[in-house]
């Protein structure tokens, strides 16, 4: 297998290795930068490739691999559902600087499950084990699978898991829910730990792995080889270093609120592009905001109030009201404002 001792060695790590999640729109070039000087992940998924029979790599996604700012191993993941096209642009990724190819199986968005991608392929097994045994013929580097627990039954998980036991893939992301789930609360670790239990390959448990001691325990719970992680490391970029010093038994740092304060404004100086307004900046760093604010307090203050802001100052000072002290900040998310954004 091409490129199989930077997989080794990411699996080889001590400790659960610590994957970023991929999240379209926001976890791009520019976030992987910002993310890896708190210390980062062990390993990097792209942005969705959207495959279809006459589509060609997103040169920004492609941008993440090529100009790769963590020195990270990187996963490239896909999306669709056409076979040619799906193993064309296997093909094309895995002359570039990736570890492994990823297939999404879970995508909720309905502009993709209708048309029976991402997660709508998990309604269609069959369909499943005819892309997967395409893309592991086709690909000669490792090949990986992100999947939810089912459409909208977890009950025809096991069948799910059937179908990937007959082939050979590298490695398995469990998000657990299923896709009519959306993000609702209730990640079912029982059955990541079912995934874990069925495969013989290693598996990445995914879903709300929020804090350092939360990390750990789902971590044991579910029998995993490491975690991933999407939302929690937006909110909490320091999170991967948390995660690292609870599993060394020390005592996770916590940021003060300062600097929570200068994470904001690094988001603002890296995520928004310069050429664009300010207004349209504005609205950018809001999606990154939107999940750190479920973490700054209780009430969901920070969130109304940084949402009405129209320029960088507005938005500073409604940063600097809440953040501009030397308490340490968790920046654990409140259940309330998670569920309110479901
Ligand atoms: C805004 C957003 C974009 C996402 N984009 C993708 C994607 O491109 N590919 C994918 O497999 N999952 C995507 N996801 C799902 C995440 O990778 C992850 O499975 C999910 O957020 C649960 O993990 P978390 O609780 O750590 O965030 C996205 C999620 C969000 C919120």
């Amino acid at each position: 297998m091409r490129g199989g001792e930077a997989w080794a060695r990411l699996l080889a790590q001590p400790g659960p290795v610590l994957a970023l999640a991929p999240m379209q729109d926001v976890t791009d070039w520019a976030f992987w930068n910002l993310v890896h000087q708190y210390g980062g992940a062990d390993v990097y998924y792209t942005e969705f490739f959207r495959v279809t029979p006459d589509s060609r790599l997103d040169r920004e996604i492609l941008r993440s691999i090529t100009h790769n700012p963590t020195g990270r191993p990187v996963i490239a993941q896909l999306i669709g559902n056409d076979i040619p096209a799906m193993v064309r642009t296997a093909k094309e990724l895995q002359n570039h600087p990736i570890v492994a190819i990823d297939l999404n199986l879970g995508c909720p968005a309905p502009v993709v499950f209708k048309k029976c991608a991402g997660g709508g392929l998990l309604r269609e097994p069959e369909r499943v084990h005819a892309i997967l045994g395409a893309l592991r013929d086709a690909i000669e580097i490792p090949f990986t699978v992100k999947t939810r627990i089912g459409f909208d039954d977890p009950q025809h998980f096991d069948k799910i898991l059937e179908i990937f036991a007959r082939h050979p893939i590298d490695l398995l992301a469990v998000h657990g829910r299923t896709v009519a789930d959306r993000y609702r609360p209730g990640v079912r670790y029982d059955l990541i730990r079912t995934a874990a239990e069925a495969m013989s390959c290693p598996v990445l448990a995914n879903g709300d792995v929020t804090s350092p001691a939360g990390a750990l325990e789902i971590w044991k719970d579910t029998a995993t080889r490491g975690l991933m992680i999407g939302r929690g490391a937006v909110r909490n970029p320091w999170l991967f270093q948390q995660i690292r010093q609870a599993f060394a038994g020390e005592t996770p740092t916590l940021p003060p609120g300062r600097e929570v304060l200068r994470y904001i404004e690094s988001l603002f100086d890296t995520v928004t592009d310069p050429d664009y307004t300010e207004l349209e900046r504005v609205h950018r760093v809001k999606k990154h905001l939107n999940f750190l604010g479920t973490g700054i307090d209780a009430e969901g203050l920070f969130l109304h109030q940084m949402r009405r802001t129209t320029s960088r100052a507005e938005l500073s000072r409604v940063a600097a009201d809440f953040l501009d002290h030397d308490q340490p900040v968790a920046l654990e998310p409140v259940a309330a404002l998670e569920a309110a954004r479901t």
